[in-house]
C-alpha cells in the first residue's frame, strides 16, 4: 500500500513542527511548502528532519520545495501560511495580509489536491477557513479549522495543573471562536468522570476559563515575537491522525454549520467527528441559556470577520 501523503502550507514555526511530529508519528511522505525565497530553508529544515531519521526510526520522505506541483493528491493538507500576531495585536489585525495567502493558497490547493482533508490553522482562523473554503468550494465536511483542539487542551492542561491530576484524565469542550469570545465549557468538564464543578470552586473555574480564553496572548506576550507552535501543531496533529486513521474521534474544530445550534454558512468551533470522510458529523450539545448567549456572541465577532474577508475575495 502507497503510503500517505500530507502536504504542509507553510515551512514556519508551525510548520516545522508538524513536518517532525508527522514524520515521527509514520504519517505519510510529508511535503513542506514555502514561499520561493524561502525554498532553500525549507528544503533545509526537511534534509535536516530527513537526517534524523535513522535515529528517530521513522521512514518517511521529506520534501521541501515551493513548487504546488510537489503537492499533487495529498490526502491531507495543513495550512499554516500567513502571518502570526505580535504583541499588542488581535488576530484579526492579520486578516488583511492574511486572506490574501489564503486566497492563493487554496486556488492551488483547489486544483492540485482536490481530494485532500483540509486543516487550516492561520489566523484570524474561523474566517480563515470560511476564506479557504470559499475559494476552494469543497465538500465542507473536507474541510476545518484547527482552534478547538488547541483551546481544549488549554483548558485540560490548566484543570490538571490546578488538581495536580493527570492531564489525561481530564476531559472537556471549548466552543465559539478562536478568539477572546471562546466558551470553554466548565459544566462539561469531568476530571476522572467526576464533574469540574464538584471538584473547584466557581472563581477557580472562572479564571482558568479566562486564562484559556486569553492563552493564546500569554503566549504570544512571552514569545516576544510570533505565536504559539508547539500545541497548534500538536492539536493539528491529532486531526489529521483523526482523518487518516477513520478514529472518529471527538474533536473540537471550526467546522461549517448547516442550522446547528441555530447557525447557518459560518464556519465556528464546535465538537466534531473525525474520521476518514473527514468531517463526519457535528455534535450538537444540549447548552444552557448563558452558553447559548455566549456562542451566539462569538459568532457576531466571527460574522465581522467573515464579512471583511466577503469584502475581498
Ligand atoms: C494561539 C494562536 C496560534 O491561540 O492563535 O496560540
Amino acid at each position: 500500500m502507497a503510503r500517505k501523503k500530507i502536504a504542509l502550507i507553510g515551512g514556519g514555526q508551525i510548520g516545522q513542527i508538524l513536518a517532525l511530529l508527522a514524520a515521527q508519528k509514520q504519517l505519510g511522505n510529508v511535503v513542506m511548502l514555502d514561499m520561493p525565497e524561502r525554498e532553500n530553508p525549507t528544503k533545509g529544515k526537511m534534509l535536516d528532519i530527513a537526517e534524523a531519521a535513522w535515529i528517530g526510526g521513522y521512514d518517511a520522505k521529506m520534501t521541501g520545495t515551493s513548487n504546488y506541483d510537489d503537492i499533487a493528491g495529498a490526502d491531507v493538507v495543513i495550512v499554516t501560511a500567513g502571518l502570526p500576531r505580535k504583541p499588542g495585536m488581535t488576530r484579526d489585525d492579520l486578516l488583511d495580509i492574511n486572506v490574501k495567502i489564503i486566497a492563493e493558497v487554496a486556488a492551488q490547493v483547489k486544483t492540485k489536491a482536490p481530494r485532500a482533508f483540509c486543516i487550516i490553522v492561520t489566523n484570524p482562523l474561523d474566517s480563515m477557513v470560511y476564506a479557504f473554503h470559499k475559494v476552494t468550494g469543497f465538500p465542507a465536511k473536507q474541510v476545518c479549522g484547527q482552534a478547538g483542539v488547541l483551546d481544549t487542551s488549554r483548558f485540560c492542561s490548566f484543570v490538571a495543573m490546578e488538581l495536580g491530576v493527570s492531564v489525561e484524565d481530564v476531559s472537556a469542550t471549548v466552543l465559539g471562536g478562536h478568539g477572546p469570545t471562546m466558551v470553554p465549557l466548565p459544566r462539561l468538564c469531568t476530571v476522572g468522570g467526576v464533574p469540574l464543578t464538584e471538584l473547584m470552586k466557581k472563581e477557580k473555574i472562572d479564571a482558568i476559563a479566562h486564562r484559556t480564553r486569553e492563552a493564546g496572548t500569554e503566549i504570544v506576550n512571552l514569545l516576544g515575537t510570533g505565536s504559539a507552535f508547539f500545541s497548534p501543531a500538536y492539536a493539528s496533529i491529532a486531526m489529521a491522525e483523526a482523518y487518516l486513521f477513520d478514529k472518529k474521534r471527538v474533536l473540537a474544530a471550526a467546522a461549517m454549520l448547516d442550522g446547528q445550534y441555530g447557525i447557518k454558512g459560518y464556519f465556528i468551533g464546535v465538537p466534531v467527528i473525525i474520521g476518514g470522510k473527514g468531517i463526519e458529523k457535528v455534535i450538537k450539545l444540549k447548552l444552557t441559556a448563558d452558553e447559548q448567549a455566549a456562542l451566539m456572541k462569538s459568532l457576531e465577532a466571527v460574522k465581522g470577520a467573515v464579512a471583511d474577508v466577503d469584502k475581498r475575495i
